[in-house]
């Protein structure tokens, strides 16, 4: 298949390169776009065979749902059936939270496809606040069903340049819209369940949802990697292909630990890399360092995880030693990929 890669400025969006983009979506084409978390795979969430496109693009199995992106609240129309409870739980997240990147698993509408929702009877459903990502839904003019846009397993995209190496060849257009600013999947929220559950952590916070839910669970991600809820969350994910392993604990501790096990994995004549903060860079060797941001800037290092997990890909390497982050807000997020791409691998000082 031929690739079409079309750069569009998120600051002054050309719109008939959009109305293009849209008119692809409705004829049933694969179209790749950015979203203010990572970039989506996007088919009309109403033509099911645009939809088995996604899977087999992506190498996905089929028991994973999608989540079908709007861009305008009559959009809902086609996609979900509320009870009431969803419906209050509905309105009041979304006032808060939409557009963004929260998603919500609702009861689905009978018409939406079981390829979309893998034979589930609810949907998930975001409305993203990325500028190009809305234009494009809106000239779609319907809702567009859309997972990362990675090859199945490997960290989910946050720049054109991720999608261009995973996808040429297997969809008809990538938009390349810039950097996503968040850098993490959105937030899951089951307002099926009562009191609500967070299936997928992300930039909207347990605590952020409480200022608008009265209850809000978390199923604690650690136990969601042994037994999941989300069908999402039982597939080794995020992962790059070297061995990563995790150490928490002081930070001179966890500096001296990270330093024996480069000295071990250098004289296995392994190539060993460290992933730290900027403030414990200077503990390591700058060759053999990635920089996740500032550890009093959450948002920065949420931005950064993938792009450096790809890095680690580039630079061929076996083992990554990596520091771990506070599991607190946004740094929960982030932990939560980490330790999945470690393969639950963590060591605590
Ligand atoms: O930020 C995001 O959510 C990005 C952008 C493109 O919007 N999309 C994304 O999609 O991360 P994907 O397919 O990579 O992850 C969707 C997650 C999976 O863990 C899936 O199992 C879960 O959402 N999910 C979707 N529908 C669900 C449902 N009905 N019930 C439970 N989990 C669901
Ligand atoms: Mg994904």
């Amino acid at each position: 298949m031929k690739t079409e890669i079309i750069k569009v400025d998120p600051e002054n969006i050309d719109e008939k390169i959009m109305k293009y983009c849209g008119e692809k979506i409705r004829e049933g084409k694969l179209v790749c776009f950015p979203t203010e978390t990572v970039y989506g795979l996007g088919a009309n969430a109403l033509d099911e065979k645009a939809i088995e496109g996604i899977f087999t693009a992506k190498g996905r199995p089929q028991d994973n749902p999608l989540i079908v992106h709007i861009a305008g609240y009559d959009m809902l129309d086609d996609i979900v059936k509320t009870t009431q409870r969803e419906e209050i739980l509905l309105r009041k997240l979304s006032d808060r939270f939409w557009p963004g990147p929260l998603t919500l698993i609702v009861t689905k509408d009978e018409s939406m496809s079981d390829v979309v929702t893998s034979g589930l009877n609810t949907v998930g459903v975001r409305y993203p606040s990325n500028s190009i990502a809305q234009t494009l839904i809106n000239y779609a003019n319907v809702p567009i069903a859309a997972p990362s846009a990675n090859i199945s397993g490997k960290p989910s995209p946050t720049k054109a340049s991720h999608v261009i190496q995973d996808l040429t060849g297997k969809v008809d257009i990538i938009i390349d819209g810039g950097p996503c600013q968040v850098g993490l999947e959105s937030t899951v929220l089951d307002i099926v369940s009562w009191p609500p559950i967070i299936l997928r952590p992300g930039a909207v916070t347990q605590e952020d949802i409480s200022e608008v839910v009265i209850e809000v669970s978390e199923h604690g991600w650690q136990k969601e990697v042994d037994k999941p809820r989300s069908p999402g969350m039982k597939y080794k994910h995020y992962a790059p292909n070297a061995k990563i392993t995790i150490y928490k604990g002081e930070e001179s501790k966890v500096a001296s630990r990270i330093k024996e096990e480069l000295k071990n994995a250098n004289n296995l004549g392994l190539n060993a890399f460290v992933l730290a903060s900027e403030e414990t860079l200077c503990y390591y060797n700058k060759e053999k360092a990635l920089s996740l941001g500032s550890r009093y800037n959450p948002l920065e290092q949420a931005s950064r995880l993938y792009d450096c997990l790809r890095k680690f890909d580039e630079l061929k390497a076996d083992v990554v030693f990596a520091e771990a982050i506070e599991n607190k807000g946004v740094g929960d997020a982030i932990m939560n990929r980490l330790y999945r791409a470690a393969g639950g691998r963590l060591i605590s000082i």
